[in-house]
C-alpha cells in the first residue's frame, strides 16, 4: 500500500530519532516516496545529512536556511505534496505543540498548513506518557482525525521499563500499510480475475494450450486484496499456490469452463480483469478416451472458444470497471487499442514479447496502459509483482473522481 506514497517523514527531538532513519529505509523500501522535516532538536539527536543521504532529499528544520539568498523556506508546498505527514517520534512537547496550534519552528508550521493527514507515532518516557496533560493531548488529536501509533512497552532511555518507546520502524511501517488499506478506494470491491492458460482437448490425455505460466494474473489478484478488495482468482492450470490474502480460488480447464464460471460471477463484481491466456479456438468433438497413435487424425478441426472479456465488456453495467490484457508479439500498440475498443473494456494492458524480459513464462513485465478515454501509461520493465502494483494503482486513479 505504501508503493508510490508521499510520506512526509518529520522528526522530533527525542533519543528514538535514531529509528527514524530506519523508519525513512522502510518505507522507501515498500515504495514510498520520503521528505523529512526535522525539529530544531531532533537535529541534535540525529543528523540532517543522515536523513537526506537516505532519501536523496535536501531535508528541512528552519524556516530562513536559504536567508543568504534571501529565501525562506516553504512549509506550504511540502505540506501540500504529502499524501501523510507522519511525525515518528512525536515527542509530549511537539503534541502539546500541536494542540496549541503553535508555529514556532518549522515542522510545526508544516503541521498548521498541511493538508494531508496527520499521523504520529509518540516516544517519551513512561510518566511523562501517562501524565493527563499528555493523555488529554492525545485525545484532542484523536478528536481532529490524527491517527496515533501506540507506543511500546520495554525498557526506556531513563532506564525506567513501561510504556513510552516509539514504535519500531517495521510495526509504524505496517501501522501506515493499514492505515491506507482501510482508506483505499479499493476497500470493500469485489474484483474478479481470469488467470492462466486453458487447455483445450483432443482427446483424454492431449490438449491445446499455450505457455503462460498466470505469473500476471497471481500477481494482480494479490495486489488487488493487499489493496482492500475481496478478490474471486478463476485460474486455468498453471503450476503456481494461489496468493494467500485471494480469498476464492476456481480451478477451471478449459476456455468454456472459465467463461461460465467468470460470467455467473460477473454481476455481482465491481471490477473484472481478464489476464488469462484463453485459447482461441479447441477441437470440435475431443475423445472422451486417449486416441492410439494408429487413431490420430491427420487435421484436428477447430471451433472459436467463447471471449470472458468481451462478454464483460458486452454486459456490464454502469459502475463496473472492466480490465483487460493484451499480448501481442509486436509493437502491439494499435492492436491493443483495438482491443479497447472491440471488447468495450475501460482500460486495457499491452504487454509484447518484443520487449525482452516481457510477456509469458517471464517474472518481470514491460506494460502500456490504455484507458478508455485516450490516457496512456508507460512503465519501465519491472518483476510482476511491481507491474501488478502499477496497474492496480491506475485503477485505483480511474476509479476515483
Ligand atoms: N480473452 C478472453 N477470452 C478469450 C480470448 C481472450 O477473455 N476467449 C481476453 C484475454 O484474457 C485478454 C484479452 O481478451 O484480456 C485479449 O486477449 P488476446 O489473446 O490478446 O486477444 P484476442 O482477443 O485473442 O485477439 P487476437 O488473438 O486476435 O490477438
Amino acid at each position: 500500500m505504501l508503493h508510490n506514497r508521499r510520506i512526509l517523514l518529520g522528526i522530533t527531538g527525542s533519543i528514538a530519532a535514531y529509528k527514524s532513519a530506519l523508519l525513512a529505509r522502510e518505507l522507501q523500501r515498500r515504495g514510498a516516496e520520503v521528505r523529512v522535516v526535522m525539529t530544531p532538536v531532533a537535529t541534535e539527536f540525529i543528523t540532517p545529512l543522515t536523513l537526506a543521504t537516505l532519501t536523496g532529499h535536501r531535508v528541512y528544520s528552519d524556516f530562513t536556511e536559504d536567508k543568504n539568498k534571501g529565501l525562506w523556506t516553504n512549509h506550504v508546498e511540502l505540506g501540500l505534496w504529502a499524501d501523510v505527514f507522519l511525525i515518528a517520534p512525536a515527542t509530549a512537547q511537539t503534541l502539546s505543540s500541536m494542540v496549541a496550534g503553535a508555529g514556532d519552528n518549522f515542522l510545526l508550521a508544516v503541521h498548521l498548513s498541511s493538508r494531508c493527514p496527520v499521523i504520529v507515532a509518540p516516544a517519551m518516557d513512561l510518566d511523562m506518557f501517562q501524565h493527563p496533560a499528555t493523555q488529554e493531548n492525545l485525545g484532542a488529536l484523536r478528536s481532529r482525525e490524527i491517527s496515533i501509533i501506540e507506543p511500546d512497552s520495554g525498557p526506556l532511555a531513563s532506564g525506567l521499563d513501561g510504556k513510552g518507546r516509539m514504535a519500531e520502524p517495521n510495526d509504524i511501517a505496517d501501522a501506515l500499510d493499514s492505515w491506507f488499506a482501510d482508506r483505499s478506494p479499493l476497500q470493500g470491491k469485489r474484483v474478479l480475475v481470469t488467470a492462466g492458460p486453458t487447455h483445450e482437448p483432443i482427446d483424454a490425455v492431449r490438449f491445446i494450450g499455450n505457455r503462460s505460466s498466470g505469473k500476471m494474473g497471481y500477481a494482480l489478484a494479490a495486489a488487488f486484496a493487499k489493496a482492500g478488495a475481496t478478490v474471486k482468482l478463476i485460474t486455468g492450470p498453471t503450476q503456481l499456490t494461489p496468493p494467500a490474502n485471494v480469498q476464492e480460488v476456481v480451478h477451471v480447464q478449459t476456455a468454456q469452463e472459465m467463461f461460465d464460471e467468470a460470467i455467473a460471477s460477473f454481476e455481482k463484481v465491481d471490477i473484472a480483469v481478464a489476464t488469462a491466456a484463453v485459447a482461441d479456438a479447441r477441437p470440435i468433438n475431443p475423445s472422451e478416451n486417449k486416441l492410439r497413435k494408429n487413431e490420430l487424425p491427420d487435421a484436428i478441426s477447430l471451433e472459436p472458444t467463447p471471449d470472458t472479456l468481451a462478454a464483460f465488456g458486452a454486459n456490464k453495467h454502469s459502475g463496473q470497471f472492466v480490465v483487460g490484457f493484451a499480448l501481442e508479439t509486436d509493437e502491439g500498440r494499435g492492436s491493443a487499442q483495438e482491443k479497447l475498443k472491440r471488447k468495450k473494456a475501460d482500460m486495457i494492458v499491452l504487454n509484447t514479447t518484443a520487449d525482452q524480459g516481457a510477456g509469458f513464462g517471464t517474472d518481470t513485465n514491460k506494460v502500456t496502459i490504455f484507458e478508455k478515454d485516450g490516457k496512456t501509461h508507460n512503465f519501465e520493465l519491472k518483476s510482476k509483482a511491481e507491474v501488478a502494483q502499477d496497474i492496480v494503482d491506475t485503477v485505483m486513479n480511474s476509479l476515483q473522481p
